[in-house]
């Protein structure tokens, strides 16, 4: 008997960041230390008082199904939390999921449907493009430039409307890039929206992660046509270092998170209840732990800036939010290492694998050829140790 698998399925491709993340391991599994720059996720251990508000909920025995769209009190709480960020969310316009993916695909799905077209700023975190044609829509990738900070203009995004245009997505701070937009560079993309049904998607999810400048207000704070018009996805795990315990959520006007909630009772049903107790405490709890964290992220991210900037033909913006690199690598196309010719960014990072043992993701991951990314989630001596390596490695390309 033949399987015959959904063209849904077929045309599905594995996650890049994943993808490469794997081949670490596997030279990891031969013995060899691999400085692995590749991760999405912050290296510190979930806050204790967290880890124990979990421990509480398995002893108090809440480990049975809760309301689909998550528990009362953490919908409250997220609602809160936006209301002290300058939207006020009520807490049914909450809807919490497995991570703020889940939450993305979600809202995604209520939202787009085969012949739409969903705008995609590039570059764009791996999985967005995917989980748009998962819904039938089309991606319209935009690209932007380094010397626009990646950043979308109005005009660009005026030239990619189309009658069809259902979704924009934002993401700042921005993975790969590391890009915040200023509330003036989003208001002005609103202008452009203004009198259109487009919706704006925008994954907050780096929001706690931003580097010598105010906080970034939510997308949806910025005016009432945004507020109306924007559904914000965001989540616990890259604040609090808790990506393994899958919470997000979406805020969007009423409507949106009914579809949600109807969505996620049928496909998912609640997500896990002793999670949503520990993101309860991550969410009403002191924000001293993001603090401290981000200190750190501020240290190392100096750090690789100066180290960076050292090394010949390569060349990074400092990121504004998140915690990655977005590093210029072209200057090394048409040379070759190890007798293999460097022609894009994916040959750049295996032969960086390769030949340093040093882990980047390839740009072309993100829709954009010509720089790889370097995450500083890494212990400093990691990152100290495999910058001398990468050095070292650079000298012996021909
Ligand atoms: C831009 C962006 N959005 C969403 C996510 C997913 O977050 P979660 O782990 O909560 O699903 C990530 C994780 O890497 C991300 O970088």
């Amino acid at each position: 008997m033949g399987i015959r698998l959904a063209d849904r399925a077929l045309r599905l491709k594995p996650s890049a960041t994943i993808a490469a993340a794997q081949r670490a391991r596997d030279l990891r599994a031969q013995g060899i230390h691999v400085f692995d720059f590749t991760l999405g996720e912050p290296d510190f251990p979930t806050p204790r008082h967290i880890c124990e508000a979990a421990e509480a909920a398995i002893r108090a025995g809440r480990t049975h199904y809760t309301p689909s769209s998550g528990i009362p009190e953490l919908r409250q709480a997220v609602s809160r939390r936006y209301t002290e960020r300058g939207v006020g969310y009520a807490p049914n316009e909450v809807v919490i999921s497995n991570g703020a993916k889940h939450a993305l695909h979600n809202v995604l799905s209520v939202l787009c449907q085969d012949g739409d077209e969903v705008i995609i700023p590039a570059p764009y975190w791996v999985s967005y493009s995917a989980l748009v044609e998962l819904t039938g829509a089309r991606p319209v990738i935009v690209p932007t430039d380094e010397a626009a900070g990646f950043k979308l203009r109005p005009e660009q995004l005026q030239a990619a409307l189309t009658p069809r245009t259902r979704v924009l997505m934002l993401n700042s701070p921005c993975n790969p890039t590391g890009a915040v937009y200023s509330e003036d560079e989003i208001r002005a993309l609103g202008e452009v929206l203004k009198g259109t049904d487009v919706l704006v998607l925008s994954d907050e999810i780096y929001e706690d992660l931003v580097y010598g400048r105010p906080p970034v207000p939510p997308v949806a704070s910025l005016s009432d046509d945004l507020r109306a018009r924007t559904v914000t996805v965001s989540g616990v795990s890259k604040s609090f270092a808790m990506t393994g315990w899958r919470i997000g959520w979406a805020a969007a006007p009423r409507e949106i998170t009914a579809a949600i909630e109807k969505l996620q009772s049928q496909q998912t049903s609640n997500p896990c209840s002793i999670s949503q107790y520990a993101a309860l405490a991550a969410v009403t709890g002191s924000l001293e732990c993001v603090e401290e964290m981000l200190g750190e992220f501020a240290r190392r991210r100096e750090y690789v800036a100066q180290r960076l900037a050292e090394l010949p033909g390569l060349s990074a913006r400092q990121p504004d939010g998140a915690f990655y690199f977005f590093i210029n690598v072209s200057q090394y196309f048409g040379r070759n290492s190890g007798g293999e010719p460097i022609r894009n960014s994916i040959d750049f990072a295996t032969a960086c694998l390769n030949g340093a043992h040093v882990a980047f993701v390839p740009g072309l991951a993100f829709g954009t050829d010509g720089y790889v990314r370097m995450s500083f989630a890494a212990a400093f001596k990691e990152l100290e140790n495999g910058l001398n390596a990468l050095a070292e490695w650079l000298k012996t390309i021909e």
